[in-house]
């Protein structure tokens, strides 16, 4: 029978994809569900008999080459992918954790995070004790009911560096289990789980796709762990899009050399704010004269130190709104990262939620930017920073 337009529409193309030759990148895998011949080969799927993929809020191939790329560069066993970083971040606690139990975190962390662990678990009688994980005696804080530590390699917006050994020896003493966003910098500047981290995750938002058109998180851990995430995203359902893990995959061909850079720079670059008389304070681990250098060096590799800092202004609030319009290329976004230079500002951006109390006990002042340095000519950024620095 001659088949019409409707038949020819939708079935003409399906296999355009025969030929001796193979694509040279990786396909998008754009397919929110895969065929099976017979029932006996989707049985085998689904009992992991052979390789082969059902539906793509369980997995996709996309998903599986970017699980593989970071599992080499962290040493992980398994990854998960996830819609966001916050996904990332919440379902790697959920797994964890039940009503009843306990969870210390430090005071600086990313506001989401810092939300979540404050207003939403309590709906889960889920209980959090904040600490400063750097000057606090976290020994204090263990009750027989702590489950969890939550820290970040290098917290938002502070640059703090706590000795990630040393928390996941004291964490599993209590037979606690330690998670940390290593979102600021990436496995090629620190790599948690050598140090003993039992879960890693990543807002993949920011340095692991590095070129702003990205929204996606990550989790890296042991088989166990990731399994243990794994079911409970499939419920929860923020999986990530097969383009954004193909975008991801393309973007992470390149992250080694991007830290590389991202970091060269931020050190020349937090070298001469340091100086700048507009400045009280610069807070980046790769300065000699940082409190969280020491720590830094044990924990990082290759001597890099990240394309994050944040400077605290002498003239406060108005020096902050005045920075931020005399900049010029160098734009005000509410996020990082990115190949081009950019500040933001903590208190109205990341930790908007934050009550001025908790500002104040996270030492987050109203004359503090925030900036994710980028991959320009480092003599042009120091004189767009001096130029807008002197107008302030
Ligand atoms: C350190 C850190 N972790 C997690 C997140 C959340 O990631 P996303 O915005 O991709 O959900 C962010 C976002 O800025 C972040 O900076």
């Amino acid at each position: 029978m001659k088949k019409e337009f409707a038949t020819n529409l939708i079935h003409n193309g399906e296999q355009s994809q025969d030929s001796v030759s193979k694509s040279k990148t990786l396909p998008i895998f754009m397919s929110s569900v895969f065929a099976f011949d017979d029932v006996e080969t989707l049985d085998s799927v689904y009992e992991g008999q052979s390789k082969g993929y059902v539906y793509s809020r369980n997995g996709n191939p996309g998903h599986d080459a970017l699980k593989e790329i970071m599992c080499s560069i962290d040493e992980g066993e398994d990854a998960q992918v996830f819609s966001s970083g916050m996904a990332a971040v919440t379902m790697s606690i959920l797994s964890l954790v039940k009503s009843g139990d306990h969870i210390i975190a430090d005071n600086v962390l990313y506001g989401g995070t810092h939300q979540f662990l404050k207003d939403e678990l309590s709906k889960f009688n889920i209980e959090v004790t904040f600490i400063n994980v750097v000057e606090d005696n976290i020994e204090k804080y263990f009750k027989s009911n702590t489950k969890l530590v939550y820290l970040e390699t290098i917290s938002n917006p502070l640059m703090e560096v706590a000795d990630l050994t040393k928390m996941s020896k004291i964490a599993h003493l209590h037979n606690t289990k330690l998670i940390v966003d290593n979102t600021f910098s990436t496995p090629i500047i620190c790599q948690p789980l050598k140090l003993g981290v039992d879960i890693v995750v990543y807002s993949a938002t920011k340095y692991l796709c590095g070129h702003s058109d990205v929204t996606g998180g990550i989790a890296v851990s042991s088989k166990e762990f990731i399994q243990n995430i794994r079911n409970i995203s499939a419920l929860y359902g923020p999986m990530m899009s097969p383009f954004d893990s193909w975008l991801l995959v393309r973007s992470l061909r390149t992250l080694e050399l991007r830290m590389m850079q991202h970091s060269n720079n931020a050190l020349k670059l937090a070298e001469f704010l340091e100086k700048h008389e507009k400045i009280k304070n610069v807070f980046y681990p790769g300065l000699k004269s940082s409190r969280a250098n020491k720590t830094a060096i044990k924990n990082f590799t290759n001597n890099l130190f990240g394309g994050m800092m944040s400077i605290d202004l002498y003239a406060g609030e108005r020096g902050a709104y005045e920075l931020i319009k005399e900049l010029d290329s160098i734009k005000f976004v509410p996020s990082l990262a990115g190949v081009a230079t950019s500040v933001s500002y903590p208190v109205k951006t990341s930790h908007r939620a934050f009550s001025d109390q908790e500002l104040f006990k996270a030492n987050i002042s109203k004359g503090l930017i925030r900036i994710s340095t980028g991959l320009e000519n480092i003599e042009n950024l120091i004189s767009e920073f001096d130029r807008a620095l002197n107008n302030i």
